[in-house]
């Protein structure tokens, strides 16, 4: 279909043109607006406004959909690894099983951190922040891939994505392991990407910690569900900063930090402080969603609402799933996972949550499994970064190999004071 939109402004018609993206949606081009007319659009919060046209992930928000590279999301959570989802993400297809193979032993040879970059930790108070201690950890790898500053071929690609991907892991693990004052493990050349997080995250000197299938599958699925999701908060700052031809690591170390804020990925961390919260005070599920509802202070119903999603989050489906099965087969028990059900519950059927379309996004109950697999609650973000990596990744790859990228530069309009003239500070 090509077609074009009309828009009457002072008097005058102006044609822009409509482009249809391959599942029917439709956006006006008006990147000629202001040259034609002098107007500008205004979209607080970007809820109507396409930044850009991408190849990645694509979410029906209506029906619940979401897949990567044409993918659905259901069929990668049952038979994808993390690895080969990351691959698919980045270069677009599933690899046959050389590239996946090959891929898999770049990750190992990349694994470990430079010897040098380790002793950056000690700068780090005890109780730092591992969100803060993992982007600037991306930031500082930067000073030891020179060569990877400019990506001139595909195999400087490869290398870089597979060095971010391997050592984001290693970073995060031992920025846990600074926070709790035990030494840093070493990466194990023998373990898969997520036996080997875990064991990095767990193992002590002298006692190795051997991860169970069911908390490797766990995580496998936890990272799945969040290596990307189109033009989010974070992905849409890693394309900003990219925009700029700013490399790889500086892109995704911004990316790191827009993530960390609780109404994007911190919100997992937030759903557990809230069931907590409910749990301690004593107060029932109702009261509480009362006190939502009431709007008397800024409090909401955390992992719940999604921008995009007007339905289920189709990863809050699969993880609910995931989350009943894992503490079942690992006998835990959680008083937690009994609150978010009965919060879901209620929201779902009250009238607040049903007009405005508030259903549980991914964050509802990834904290869940985090916590079953024992992650404390500090490192659920960075389990979000590290699984969200390949997106960034994909993301920044799409800005650098377009010839034709412009610098992204959102415009504004001016509500501040008047033109006025300096005051010297003794009349003021
Ligand atoms: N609890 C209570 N009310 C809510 C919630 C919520 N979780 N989310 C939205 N609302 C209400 C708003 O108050 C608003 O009501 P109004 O129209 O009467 O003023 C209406 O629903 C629309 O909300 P907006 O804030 O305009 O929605 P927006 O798209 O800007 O925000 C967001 C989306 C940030 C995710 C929001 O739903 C929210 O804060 N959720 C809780 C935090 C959360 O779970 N974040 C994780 C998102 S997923 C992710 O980033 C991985």
């Amino acid at each position: 279909m090509s077609h074009t939109c009309r828009i009457e402004l002072d008097g005058k018609s102006h044609d822009f043109p409509v482009v249809e993206g391959v599942e029917n949606e439709l956006a006006i081009d008006i990147s000629v607006l202001r040259d034609r007319t002098g107007y500008i659009t205004l979209d607080d919060g970007y809820g109507n406004t396409g930044s850009c046209t991408s190849a990645i992930t694509y979410i029906d928000g209506d029906k619940g959909i979401l897949r990567y590279r044409g993918i659905p999301i259901e069929q990668l959570a049952a038979h994808s690894s993390f690895v080969e989802t990351a691959w698919l993400v980045i270069w677009g297809r599933l690899p046959t099983q050389d590239e996946l193979s090959q891929f898999s032993s770049m990750l190992t040879r990349n694994e470990m951190m430079h010897e040098s970059l380790r002793s950056h930790f000690q700068g780090f108070p005890p109780n730092a922040h591992p969100m803060a201690i993992l982007s600037a950890m991306i930031n500082a790898m930067s000073c030891y891939e020179p060569e990877m500053m400019e990506i001139e071929d595909e195999s400087t690609m490869v290398r870089a994505a597979a060095r971010l991907i391997s050592k984001v892991r290693t970073v995060a693990a031992a920025s846990y392991k600074m926070s709790i004052g035990q030494p840093m493990a070493y990466p194990h050349p023998e373990y898969h990407y997520c036996e080997n997080f875990l064991h990095m995250m767990f193992s002590i000197p002298y006692r190795e910690y051997i991860p169970t299938p069911e908390v490797t599958r766990a995580l496998n699925l936890f990272l799945i569900l969040h290596a990307d999701h189109e033009q989010n908060c974070s992905t849409s700052t890693v394309r900003m900063v990219a925009s700029s031809r700013a490399n790889m690591f500086a892109s995704c170390a911004a990316g790191v930090c827009a993530l960390w804020g609780p109404l994007h990925g911190g919100a997992n961390v937030a759903v557990i402080e809230m069931l907590d919260f409910i749990r301690n005070s004593g107060m029932n599920v109702a009261e509480y969603v009362s006190r939502v509802k009431a709007r008397d202070s800024r409090l909401r119903l955390m992992g719940f609402g999604h921008r995009v999603y007007k339905n289920f989050d189709p990863r809050s489906k699969i993880l609910k799933a995931a989350a009943d099965e894992m503490l079942e087969t690992l006998h835990v028990n959680d008083p937690l996972l009994d609150i978010a059900r009965e919060l879901e519950e209620v929201a779902l059927k009250d009238s607040y949550f049903v007009e405005r379309k508030l259903y549980p996004n991914v964050d509802f109950y990834s904290g869940i499994i985090l916590r079953a697999m024992g992650i404390p609650l500090n490192m659920f973000t960075v389990m979000f970064a590290m699984g969200r990596m390949p997106g960034w990744i994909a993301n920044w790859k799409e800005i650098h190999d377009d010839p034709k990228g412009r610098i992204y530069r959102p415009r504004q309009i001016y509500t501040g004071s008047p033109l006025q003239d300096y005051t010297p500070i003794e009349k003021r």
